[in-house]
């Protein structure tokens, strides 16, 4: 039998981390839409998670986690822990992924028993669109087999690193929550279009494209991203000028100041 006939996934949070991944699986075929439930406490998100994804969601947790070998953890770090207790007595035999942030293997398995099978990702939304960008680190206790499925499923929506669980936090302020600091990038080159006199829906278009464009070139030619600067930038022309003002306006430092924060924050909510 295949293995996507015996697999059946258990979303416990039904959120748009878990309907984002729910849909990027079931569209890569590795999941079918029979494998796949979750359950929530949020009416709301059932409905949006069922509507979205065609597979069943409920609120009992202990229900999905019984009738699931494949479960996804995907509450906010904050209800983690009531989590953790909840289905603590369902998680025998099962392999348990957990996407939260900052939530290290050792409070997991602190909290579901130290003989269980772990495995912590960080993924990203774009697993909805298959260009996801996940890092992802196995506890003590999962076998090669159960660190082979779950790369298999993040490589099947994006691109996916096996990493150690120390860089987890970092995957999480630069990739995790990388999408949102693109979004306002995109935003702010299509507001500067409008400036110039484009019509908005034109200028939004031209600014995606042109970074799925740049972020295509850097990862088809492997060619370092100042390299491919360099090449578009002639002397005393166009793009040198505009060059000159994101480096006045200190846009390398607050990039990377946004992945510290970011970082720094999935380390705090770990603690908390
Ligand atoms: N969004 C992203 O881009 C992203 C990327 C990578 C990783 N993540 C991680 O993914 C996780 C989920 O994020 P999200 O954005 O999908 O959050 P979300 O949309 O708020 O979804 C979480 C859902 O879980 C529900 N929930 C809370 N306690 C629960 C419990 N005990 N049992 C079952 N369900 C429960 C929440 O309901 P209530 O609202 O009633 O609490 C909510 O509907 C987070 O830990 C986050 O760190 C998110």
């Amino acid at each position: 039998m295949s293995e996507s006939a015996t697999l059946q996934v258990g979303f416990l949070g039904s959120g748009r981390m878990a309907t984002a991944l729910a849909k990027g699986w079931l569209r890569s075929g590795l999941v079918r839409t029979g494998g796949c439930q979750a359950s929530d406490p949020l009416a709301s998100a059932r409905q949006t998670f069922t509507a979205e994804t065609g597979c069943p969601a409920v609120a009992d947790n202990c229900q999905v986690a019984a009738a699931s070998n494949l479960l996804v953890l995907a509450v906010k770090p904050q209800s983690m822990p009531a989590l953790l207790e909840e289905i603590c007595p369902h998680v025998t035999g099962r392999l348990v992924v957990s996407i939260a942030a900052g939530i290290t293997l050792r409070q997991l398995s602190a909290a579901l028993g130290s003989d269980c099978r772990l495995i912590r990702v960080m993924p990203n939304t774009p697993c909805l669109v298959g260009a996801s960008a996940s890092g992802y680190s196995p506890g003590a206790n999962a076998t090669a087999e159960d660190i082979a499925l779950v790369d298999r499923l993040l490589n099947a929506v994006g691109v996916a690193f096996r990493l150690p669980e120390h860089l987890l936090d970092a995957v999480t302020g630069l990739s995790g929550s990388g999408p949102a600091f693109v979004y306002l990038m995109i935003e702010a080159l299509s507001d500067g279009g409008v400036r110039m006199g484009l019509p908005r829906d034109v200028a939004t278009v031209l600014a995606a494209q042109t970074v799925l464009g740049a972020a295509k070139m850097v990862l088809e030619t492997r060619t370092h991203p100042g390299v491919l600067k360099d090449m578009v930038a002639s002397p005393g022309g166009t793009t040198i000028a505009g060059l000159h003002a994101l480096e006045r306006g200190g846009v390398r430092g607050a990039l990377m100041d946004a992945v510290e924060a970011a970082t720094r924050r999935a380390v705090e909510l770990g603690e908390s």
